[in-house]
């Protein structure tokens, strides 16, 4: 949108200038298109602008274009508007640059000269500075929007699809499928928000030229501190008291036998002035540091200093003496997997059994659905398949009459070990049923007796609890018809 200087116009006198709307107009065109490259400027931006425009108004009129056209546009085609823009001025100084070099084209300066006594150079000014505040409006919008776009679960799960598969699957079977990606991974505040974008930006670079670590490593060391994410919509110290878990467990006999272990979890948190139970560790009078190994399963040391200051220190004699990370314990250090959570092949078998998904009826379908799916597949495709036709081999050889009498229910077990696989394991990102290991509790990995154990000791050889009644009282374990369920269910 530089004025040039034009022949046609000059000399023109105010009056005639202001009735002679389509000569400037014209004049401006030419200004913009005279040379190649405000050409491709001016066409990427007359693009970018009637698309977003058109775009916009659809999505106003009710037409669901889903994640994808939003990136497309309120990201992508808002940069080629204004890469399209800047090309312009860029276009026209580097074409007044040529001219110079001509000869006789000396005198052409460099960059437009304005003369406000001009009212034709006034004229242009206006229209120059119309223009820009249409396009300011229309950046600021599409700005607004893109960031919007970026902070959604769409965007962050969908934009690197194929990177971000395992996270968004188990993401959306998890207590916080309707909490946003940013809401634990940005958290509010300026500073998270930049630093968040620079990680993006890099993250766009790896993804485009496949740049990223398969699997994706955890612990994330720089992961937002829990404080100002997790307590955002938690009370840290919301008194929770005792929890009854019961949990479902099947043998891998014939009978796929029913077990029940009864838990009272003392989950505690503050009541009154005093923390008790689990929820202790976060009680602002508690500080509890660690150093451990970079995947925070080997920890070499313990150091909790009480609310008067006093400091124990915990220590595992053989760890190294130097080096590892040091790190404040938090939410995190023992829910790793709030929202990504892969669950074992055992667990995910018993609950299916439990709520009736796979027929408990088959004979040996737990023993067999585990064999079968606790393997390493190309692809979900290649287990589905399988899964099927080992579930059905296995059936036809060893029970050939309840192999063609209830076919259904096979080929049914067969989908569900199927869809079991394709949530938890993904081979493109070379994730695995042990991949991320959970540490509440400790069965999918030493969890608690990471710190509760015996190596780790004071001076005076004291060590965390491993107690079985610390943490809970045990009050059935994998057993059949538990006399506790009967009470409570008479
Ligand atoms: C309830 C909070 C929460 C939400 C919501 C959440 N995450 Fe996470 N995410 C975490 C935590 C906590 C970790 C870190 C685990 C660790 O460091 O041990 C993590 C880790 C990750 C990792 C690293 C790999 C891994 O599993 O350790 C990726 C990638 C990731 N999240 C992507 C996402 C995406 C994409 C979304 C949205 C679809 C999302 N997260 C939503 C809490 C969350
Ligand atoms: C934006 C709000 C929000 C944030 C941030 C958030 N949560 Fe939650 N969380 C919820 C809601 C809502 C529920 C209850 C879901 C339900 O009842 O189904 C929940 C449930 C839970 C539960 C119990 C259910 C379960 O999956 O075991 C735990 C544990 C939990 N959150 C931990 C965390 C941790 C750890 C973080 C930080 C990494 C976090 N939450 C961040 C909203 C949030
Ligand atoms: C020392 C380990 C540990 C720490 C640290 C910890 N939790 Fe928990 N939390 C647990 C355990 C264990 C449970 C019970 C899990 C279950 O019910 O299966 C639990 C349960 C919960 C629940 C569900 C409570 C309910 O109503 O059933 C929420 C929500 C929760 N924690 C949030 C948090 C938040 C937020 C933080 C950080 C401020 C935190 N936890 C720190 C171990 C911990
Ligand atoms: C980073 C190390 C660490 C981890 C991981 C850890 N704890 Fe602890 N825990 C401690 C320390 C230190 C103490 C205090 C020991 C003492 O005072 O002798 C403690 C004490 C406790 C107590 C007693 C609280 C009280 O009322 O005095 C309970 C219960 C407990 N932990 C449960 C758990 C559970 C459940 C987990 C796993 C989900 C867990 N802890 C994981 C370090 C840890
Ligand atoms: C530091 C705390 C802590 C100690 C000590 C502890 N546990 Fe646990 N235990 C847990 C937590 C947390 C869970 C998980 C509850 C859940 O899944 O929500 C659990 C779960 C269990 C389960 C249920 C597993 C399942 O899924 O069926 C059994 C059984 C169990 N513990 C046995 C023991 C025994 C036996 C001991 C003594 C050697 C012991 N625990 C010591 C914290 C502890």
């Amino acid at each position: 949108m530089m004025p040039q200087p034009s022949s046609r116009i000059t000399g023109r006198d105010h009056g005639q200038f202001l009735n002679k709307g389509p000569i400037v107009f014209k004049n401006f065109l030419t200004s913009i298109t005279r040379n190649g490259i405000s050409l491709i400027g001016t066409g990427l931006a007359i693009a970018g602008l009637v698309l977003i425009v058109s775009l916009f108004v659809m999505e106003q009129l009710g037409f669901e274009g889903g994640p994808y056209l939003g990136i497309l546009t309120y990201l992508i085609l808002p940069m080629i508007f204004v890469t399209g823009l800047i090309l312009i001025p860029v276009g026209a100084v580097l074409y007044r640059r040529n001219l110079r070099r001509r000869p006789g084209g000396e005198s052409t300066p460099l960059l437009p000269i304005f003369d406000l006594n001009k009212t034709k150079t006034r004229r242009w000014m206006m229209i120059f500075v119309g223009a820009t505040m249409v396009n300011i409006v229309i950046v600021a919008g599409a700005t607004y929007k893109g960031v919007e776009v970026m902070e959604s679960v769409e965007f962050c799960g969908m934009a690197c699809h194929a990177v971000m598969q395992p996270e968004h699957t188990a993401y959306q079977r998890s207590s916080h499928s309707r909490v946003s990606c940013a809401e634990c991974h940005i958290g509010p505040g300026a500073d998270w928000f930049v630093k968040s974008k620079l990680d993006g930006a890099w993250q766009l670079v790896a993804v485009t030229f496949d740049l990223y670590p398969r699997p994706i490593p955890t612990p994330l060391h720089d992961l937002r501190p829990a404080r100002e994410t997790c307590e955002q919509c938690h009370w840290p110290t919301r008194f929770v008291g005792d929890t009854l878990k019961i949990k479902k467990h099947y043998e891998e006999d014939e009978a796929n036998t029913e077990l029940t272990t009864a838990l009272l979890l003392r989950v505690g948190g503050e009541a009154g002035k005093k923390s008790s139970g689990i929820h202790w560790h976060v009680d602002p009078g508690v500080a509890i540091r660690y150093r451990s190994d970079e995947t925070r399963e080997e920890i070499y040391e313990v150091e909790y200093t009480d609310e008067d200051g006093a400091v124990k220190l915990f220590a595992d004699r053989k760890a190294p003496e130097e080096g590892g990370i040091w790190r404040d314990m938090d939410c995190v250090d023992c829910h790793n997997r709030p929202s990504h959570n892969y669950k074992a092949p055992d667990f995910e078998i018993d609950v299916a059994l439990r709520d009736g998904l796979i027929d408990r009826t088959l004979p040996y379908v737990k023993k067999e659905g585990l064999r079968i799916i606790d393997a390493e597949y190309a692809s979900h495709e290649e287990a589905r398949e399988v899964i099927t036709t080992e579930l059905t081999k296995y059936y036809a050889e060893n029970y050939p009459d309840l192999a063609t009498d209830r076919a259904d229910d096979i080929r049914n077990a067969a989908t569900v070990l199927g869809d079991i696989y394709s949530v938890n394991v993904f081979p493109h990102m070379k994730v695995w049923w042990n991949t991320y290991p959970e540490h509440i509790g400790h069965e999918r990995s030493e969890g608690c007796f990471r710190c509760h154990g015996k190596r780790l000791r004071t001076a005076e050889r004291e060590q965390i609890s491993r107690d079985c009644d610390v943490c809970h009282s045990i009050l059935a374990e994998r057993e059949v018809d538990p006399a506790i369920i009967t009470q409570l269910n008479p």
